[in-house]
């Protein structure tokens, strides 16, 4: 992979509050599949297999039946012509997984499927040694893409324009995407992750990652990962009506949603010049969409 020569917007999001200025910076546009933050996760971990020059090569990785990582890899997998195999949460889904707009993308990509049971995909130690032992020249990618490798990719989300912030802003999953920006942001910067799912490792997670505590983490996930309320699609359509930018259901609307109530309680000191990462994800809105409807509730409009 390389470092696309594409410059990324940092585009103002007006804020009548306290003088306080919040901008987001589109890393969804880094590339149409591999978006936003899966496209530096997987940056380093690629081209580490690469350069060892695995004969028969093969990628491996784990997520839900709408993940956005598979998606990211399978894309990812195809452009570099190689073969993908991703493991699936849920068995349930075995019979029906061509109803799921993420897995058929995947599937039109290249990519095979395994479905595995929850505690199957729990005992991911066990499944990942298992599969390094079937496919012994494969590179088998944790989820979510998170590890030491995916943190070093996230450095480039950062330059010289991010610099001139106080407040760096991410959604959060497994923890990679935070940990680099925590990792490589400014002495001067603090990091605020919002939380799409309730894990209480993450906290820790990040700190090992990163090795620095320069972060706040906040719940954004409505109770658990995944949900969607009809509070959120609200929010979401207004911001794309007002601000003509996309946001997805799991992640970035959850994240700007919480971000904006923050701002409203006075949480940022007057003069805060506040960055909020978008990390792309909206290849699930279809998926999101199609649930929406199955429950007669108010969807996302077209973006
Ligand atoms: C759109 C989006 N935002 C944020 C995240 C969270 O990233 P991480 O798993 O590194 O915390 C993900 C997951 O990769 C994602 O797909």
């Amino acid at each position: 992979m390389e470092i696309p020569k594409v410059k990324i917007p940092i585009t103002e999001i007006p804020v009548k509050r306290k003088n306080i200025s919040l901008f987001i910076k589109r890393e969804d546009l880094i590339h149409t599949e591999i978006s936003g933050n899966k496209f530096w996760k997987l940056f380093y971990n690629i081209n580490s297999y690469w350069e060892a020059n695995p004969s028969n090569p093969l990628l491996i990785t784990f997520g839900g039946a709408f993940s956005n990582h598979i998606a990211a890899t399978a894309a990812l997998a195809n452009e570099l012509k190689i073969p993908s195999l991703g493991i699936i949460r849920g068995e349930e889904i075995i019979d029906k997984w061509q109803h799921n707009p993420t897995l058929q993308l995947a599937h039109k990509k290249g990519m095979n499927f395994r479905f595995v049971t929850r505690q199957q995909y729990r005992e991911k130690e066990k499944l990942t040694q298992w599969l390094q032992t079937e496919f012994p020249n494969a590179l088998v990618i944790p989820e979510g893409g998170t590890n030491p490798l995916a943190v070093r990719g996230v450095q480039h989300m950062l330059n010289s324009d991010t610099k001139k912030f106080n407040y760096l802003c991410s959604a959060v999953g497994t923890g990679g995407t935070l940990a680099g920006l925590v990792k490589y942001c400014e002495e001067h910067q603090e990091v605020l992750g919002f939380k799409a799912v309730d894990d209480p490792s993450l906290q820790e997670r990040i700190r090992l990652l990163s090795g620095r505590n320069n972060f706040s983490l906040w719940d954004a996930h409505n109770g658990r990962y995944g949900i969607i309320n009809e509070e959120l699609i609200r929010f979401i359509n207004e911001f794309y009506e007002q601000y003509h930018i996309p946001l997805d259901p799991v992640y970035t609307g959850k994240m700007m949603k919480k971000l904006f109530e923050l701002i409203d309680e006075d949480y940022f000191p007057e003069g805060s010049k506040i960055l909020a990462f978008h990390t792309g994800g909206l290849q699930g809105i279809e998926g999101a969409n199609t649930m929406l409807k199955k429950k007669n509730k108010p969807i996302l409009e077209d973006q």
